[in-house]
């Protein structure tokens, strides 16, 4: 009998998550029912969201259940089905169907992969949730203009390289900032951003920044919140923009952390702050979709995947995520294409 594995979340994490926090467990391969189909996952995705669905606060988001499977998104292969809209090996792409081998979805759970666009692992990266929320936030809620100074947070990272990269494509400039000297090097180098800034070795950070953007951050893309985003609204340019896309460095806070802390700088430029949820954009994915598609052809817009072999890594990979441990966009490979 086949065998599907599955990540479950055993227990909820206080702090940073520990195995503990995992179980694997194995079950008979479901079968689908009218309606549905059964994808085989080739590709899990692992995002930083996830550490909020292992608690029970108040989300944008219900929390996953304890003894649940861990939520994620997958690129798959359809193995049976039983909707007609697809075929046996036509490749899928779901927002939730889980750190597992076999999922059972219905057409509303999951969208057809173009594989002739790029990688089918870009599915869940550059050309997926990563992708989206750094073309949208960028532009709809950073609304940079050609000359701009853009700075990121956690630049390297699956969203944050795109924002970078998008903003050099609109004509801005760009400094980064990233957790190691490789990062660094990659965003300014490889990337093509005009300067990076190491977070953990810089001291000074208000300096640094000031240094790295002398004319002052007409847009902000938040990935991070705590010390990097205080300093960046401390160097607010007039009239400037924050984009508020992640707090990373707070989601293993046991408390709750200090409140907005740099609002004078806000105020005194007449900035504006603004939080996001890609979400909001959805209908607007397929143009995003065509236009970085192509700039992934035209060899403007690059990216880097972390792939992490096996599905029953996923738990330390995670962890990993949380630390800045993963360089490039986080992929399980769960089987070969
Ligand atoms: N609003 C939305 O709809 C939406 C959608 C997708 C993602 N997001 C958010 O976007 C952010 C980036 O997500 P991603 O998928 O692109 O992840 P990622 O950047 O590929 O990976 C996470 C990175 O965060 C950095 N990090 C970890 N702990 C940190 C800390 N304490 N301080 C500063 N940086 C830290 C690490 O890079 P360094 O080595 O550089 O520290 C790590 O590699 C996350 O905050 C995520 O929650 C929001």
């Amino acid at each position: 009998m086949a065998v599907n594995r599955r990540i479950v979340l055993a227990s909820r994490p206080v702090g940073m998550p520990t195995a503990e926090n995992f179980r694997l467990e194995e079950e008979p391969v479901p079968e689908p029912r009218h309606g549905e189909v059964l994808v085989r996952a080739l590709w899990l995705s692992l995002d930083p969201y996830m550490r909020g669905r292992m608690s029970a606060g108040k989300s944008y988001a219900a929390p996953n259940p304890v003894g649940g499977v861990m939520t994620g998104g997958v690129c798959g292969r359809v193995e049976k089905s039983q909707d007609p809209a697809f075929q046996e090996g036509d490749i899928v792409q779901g927002f939730a169907l889980g750190w597992q081998d076999y999922a059972i979805a219905t057409s509303a759970q999951i969208r057809k992969v173009d594989p002739s666009l790029a990688p089918i692992s870009t599915s869940v990266g550059i050309l997926g949730m990563p992708g989206m929320t750094a073309y949208f936030g960028l532009l709809e809620v950073g609304r940079p203009v050609p000359g701009d100074t853009v700075l990121v947070s956690a630049a390297s990272g699956a969203v944050g390289a795109a924002v970078g990269q998008i903003a050099k494509i609109g004509g801005c400039r760009v400094v980064g900032t990233a957790g190691s000297d490789d990062k660094v090097d990659y965003i300014t180098k490889e990337l093509g951003f005009d300067a990076g800034i190491n977070y953990r070795t810089a001291g000074d950070l208000n300096a640094a920044v000031r240094e790295a953007c002398p004319d002052g951050v007409d847009v902000y893309f938040d990935n991070v919140g705590g010390p990097v985003t205080d300093a960046a609204f401390a160097n607010l340019a007039q009239w400037g923009r924050v984009a508020i896309c992640g707090q990373i460095s707070q989601y293993n806070n046991t408390e709750e952390g200090m409140g907005p802390r740099s609002l004078r700088h806000v105020l005194i430029n007449q900035a504006s702050v603004e939080g996001f949820l890609v979400f909001r954009f959805t209908q607007k994915y397929p143009i995003a979709l065509r236009r970085m598609a192509r700039w992934i052809k035209e060899g403007k817009l690059r990216y880097r995947e972390d792939v992490v072999e096996g599905l029953e890594r996923a738990p330390e990979a995670f962890m990993g995520l949380l630390q800045g441990k993963n360089f490039g966009k986080l992929v399980v490979k769960v089987a070969d294409e």
